[in-house]
């Protein structure tokens, strides 16, 4: 197994601020991130914004300002959201950037010299918002097909990319590999649709200009999708590979976009890379979509969910939790502020906070807050310790189908027999017993080095949860690394252990 790991979100266009959707995709690729790196993986987790087009022209416009300026303002509500949302990303590529343009430029000669590229002329329809051609036939009722909005004809010069002569190859790449596009859904459609026949691809225009131009025919600028998809090499260091980041981190090892922007990635990105000569990402993952209270999510019906008031309101790790245990990653999501007091009330407040709670408030009570040595085992330590291994092994497989939801629920259902060992074990009745002091000591360890595990396992979506918990339990060194620490037995006896303040206080429904 590569020890290297490079995960990508999609580059965001800045005609936009961002909301729940965007933070959901970058919140899931920061807990793969993490949990890699906490397995001992070399991490390269890309996020960013894409820039260019003629939407962001058209707001700019609308805004009166440059493009330029527009990115610029609104660049910075992608970065201070990350910050505030803890994201743990190693770069931010923004199209407008030098590095990015060089490498598309790259990219577009190297295609235009081996003709793959070659200049004629278009006559389509064109959806401006998902900045995509469609056929006459492909239109329903005149519209965008995917957003249903009206679409424009267009008549120009164009260059286009020979993505058909790609057809076969990129066919046979999705059937042998199986893992290629995820979920199998997602993979039954971009299956069917190669099979109907790839058209080659319009990859330049020039009716605007807010986009890199063609080099050697400056009228054209080169289709913005052109110009993204490419993020995830040039971020590298594409074409000069300075740092060695590309031999290094390519191909990625995932991709993770939403439903919405799927054939770009795994139809015009990948017949691009095998134009170029280059291997092919190893997975492409698109999400759900996620609804607000029952509704699409729109600016005019006002319903946008705006992650910072979110944060402001119910703190990092609770938003970050709830974003990946609420649907499970592939489908759609419905968003609502009952099912996330819900979440936050029941699984942090009680579940997770009980066992803190409670563990670290007897221990303070029987033996002063020192953490015992454990000593036998009865058949019910067996049942519990049993568990922290079969844990590790669930979270991993989950982790690596991301199956967020599924791997939360495997560590909730450790904290959730955390509980269960307590009232089995009673302590409060061996309490009273002198003669049973030392089983009672061997129940405080088991349950303070499963709250040690459970905040090693949650570290990757609830990283400041994590380290209060950890700081707690002394254990703050051991905090960055599951490996060599993901298994019983690692506290140490002698231990002072405060009694825990509540890490979630309940949230009363308004
Ligand atoms: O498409 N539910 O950028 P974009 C779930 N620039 N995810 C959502 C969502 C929702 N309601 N709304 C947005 C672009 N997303 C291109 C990408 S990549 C080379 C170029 C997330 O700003 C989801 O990840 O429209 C979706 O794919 C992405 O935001 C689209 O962001
Ligand atoms: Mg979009």
């Amino acid at each position: 197994m590569s020890n290297r790991f490079y995960v990508t979100t999609p580059i965001y266009y800045v005609n936009d601020v961002p909301h729940i959707g965007h933070a959901y995709t970058t919140v899931a690729c920061d807990m793969l991130a993490r949990y890699k790196r906490a397995q001992g993986h070399e991490v390269f987790f890309l996020t960013g914004t894409d820039e260019h087009g003629q939407k962001v022209e058209k707001a700019a416009q609308a805004k009166g300002e440059t493009p330029l300026e527009l990115a610029d303002r609104v660049v910075k509500r992608y970065q201070s959201l990350w910050q505030k949302l803890n994201i743990s990303h190693t770069d931010f590529i923004r199209t407008s950037q030098e590095r990015h343009k060089k490498g598309v430029r790259k990219l577009f000669e190297q295609l235009f010299a081996s003709g793959d590229i070659y200049l004629g002329e278009y006559e389509d329809w064109y959806c401006t918002p998902c900045e995509t051609f469609w056929t006459e036939t492909q239109l329903m009722d005149g519209c965008c097909p995917d957003c249903g909005r009206p679409t424009d004809k267009l008549k120009e010069e164009s260059y286009f990319f020979r993505m058909s002569k790609y057809q076969d190859q990129l066919l046979k790449h999705i059937e042998e590999n199986p893992d290629f596009i995820q979920p199998r859904t997602r993979r039954n459609e971009i299956l069917n649709f190669v099979r109907e026949g790839l058209r080659d691809l319009s990859i330049s225009r020039t009716s605007f200009s807010w986009g890199i131009p063609v080099p050697g025919n400056e009228k054209h600028v080169i289709y913005v999708w052109f110009d993204a998809l490419t993020n995830y090499i040039t971020a590298l260091g594409y074409p000069d590979d300075p740092e060695g980041y590309c031999r290094k981190f390519w191909p990625a090892d995932v991709h993770i976009i939403g439903k919405d922007i799927l054939r770009f990635h795994t139809v015009y990105w990948p017949t691009f890379l095998l134009a170029a000569g280059m291997p092919l990402p190893r997975k492409v993952f698109a999400h759900g979509w996620w609804t607000v209270e029952g509704q699409k999510m729109s600016k005019s019906l006002q319903n946008v969910v705006e992650p910072n008031m979110l944060v402001d309101k119910y703190g990092v790790d609770a938003i970050r939790y709830f974003l990946l245990r609420e649907v499970p990653f592939g489908l759609d999501g419905d968003f609502s502020h009952a099912a996330l007091i819900h979440r936050i009330n029941s699984d942090l407040a009680n579940d997770l906070g009980n066992l803190l709670s409670r563990s670290t408030a007897m221990l303070n009570k029987y033996f002063d807050g020192i953490l015992p040595e454990p000593v036998e085992r009865c058949a019910e330590d067996e049942t519990f310790v049993a568990a922290f291994a079969e844990t590790v092994r669930k979270v991993d497989a989950f982790m690596n189908e991301l199956a967020f939801n599924k791997a939360l629920q495997a560590t909730w259902e450790l904290i959730g027999l955390g509980n269960k060992y307590i009232d089995d074990t009673a302590p409060w009745a061996l309490a009273k017993d002198e003669n049973q002091k030392e089983r009672l000591g061997t129940i405080m360890y088991n349950l303070l080095d499963s709250l040690r595990l459970v905040a090693l396992l949650i570290a990757p979506v609830m990283p400041d949860t994590a380290g209060k918990i950890l700081a707690l339990l002394g254990d703050e060194a051991e905090a960055v690394t599951l490996a060599g620490n993901d298994c019983w037995g690692i506290l140490k006896p002698g231990t002072k252990i405060a009694k825990a303040k509540p890490l979630f206080p309940r949230i009363e429904a308004e």
